[in-house]
């Protein structure tokens, strides 16, 4: 169903690399909602996904881009604003990955060339991104940003790794850059804090389905699916939240603000003598 929230706007969408990507959901939700826009992904990611298929389905284009990359992001943004024939109006970071996660490193046992890359990657780049666009003047005022984030930037959850600290800092930059960019150019920088979702980067994390099973049991409303958060984001690109900035927002059904939950407590209390050694 459309509303037209986003008619007449042009974005710029990071990070889908197959159907299950949060940034899928998103730009499939934009194109319905009026905007157009430009697709981005690496050309690893390219290969591996199928990310061709969701520029045939919302009829535009995807320029392959690393998001470490300066220069790749400065050659983005430029062509983006030549495809679209002007200024930004919004821009999804939805990018995410840690080398330490991937081969098995546990936080007390960190290769630091692969810490490096997991914040160049998952936090950095949102700084260089929102740079480059700042030095082109790339975005229209009262643009919207988005990243997406994680809850185990606040709180530690088993198995998250160092991908915390990495959420840590991804929305320490949206605050940063966030007051820069609402007082010179009027544009609103925020982060999405969303429920475990089965996508390629999520399931990665150790004990995911445990961890999907116990944060649903926690919140009244239940996990938030991929398609939930891209509607949460068209409003959020959307002129119907302007003066929303600096802000990390929960969209967890719930789960951030709950202690322990009947639904919970029954497993709980279940387990409790097997369980009365575990750490
Ligand atoms: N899935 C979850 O449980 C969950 C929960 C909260 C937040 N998030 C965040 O949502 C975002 C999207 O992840 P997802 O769950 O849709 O998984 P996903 O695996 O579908 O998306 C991650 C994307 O990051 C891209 N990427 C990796 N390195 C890159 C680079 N150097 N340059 C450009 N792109 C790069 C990948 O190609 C991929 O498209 C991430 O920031 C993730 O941490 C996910």
């Amino acid at each position: 169903m459309s509303n037209n929230l986003l008619k007449g706007k042009k974005g710029l969408i990071f990070g889908a690399l197959n159907e299950k990507s949060i940034a899928w959901q998103v730009a499939e939700r934009a194109y319905e909602e009026g905007a157009v826009f430009v697709l981005t992904n690496t050309p690893v990611a390219m290969r591996l996904g199928n990310i061709n298929d969701l520029a045939l389905k919302c009829n535009t284009v995807v320029i392959p881009a690393d998001a470490t990359k300066v220069e790749d992001l400065e050659n983005l943004v430029k062509e983006t604003m030549n495809i679209l024939g002007g200024k930004i109006d919004f821009v999804l970071h939805s990018i995410g990955m840690s080398p330490n996660v991937r081969k098995g490193r546990t936080y007390d046992d960190l290769d630091y060339d692969y810490l490096d890359k997991t914040l160049d990657i998952s936090a950095i780049s949102f700084h260089k991104l929102l740079q480059v666009c700042w030095k082109l003047d790339a975005i229209n005022p009262w643009g919207s940003v988005l990243a997406l984030s994680y809850i185990a930037a606040q709180r530690t959850l088993y198995g998250y790794n160092d991908m915390a600290d990495a959420k840590a800092l991804l929305e320490s930059i949206a605050r940063s850059f966030g007051y820069i960019y609402g007082r010179e150019r009027r544009v609103r920088i925020n982060t999405i804090s969303q429920s475990p979702t089965e996508t390629t980067a999520g399931s990665g994390v150790m004990g995911f389905d445990a961890l999907v099973d116990f944060t649903d049991r926690m919140s009244p409303l239940g996990n938030a699916d991929a398609y939930e958060c891209a509607n949460f984001c068209v409003t959020l690109f959307s002129d119907l939240t302007r003066k929303i900035t600096m802000q990390n927002l929960f969209h967890d059904g719930g789960f951030s603000s709950m202690g322990m939950s009947n639904r919970a407590m029954a497993v709980y209390n279940k387990n409790l003598e097997e369980c009365k050694d575990c750490k």
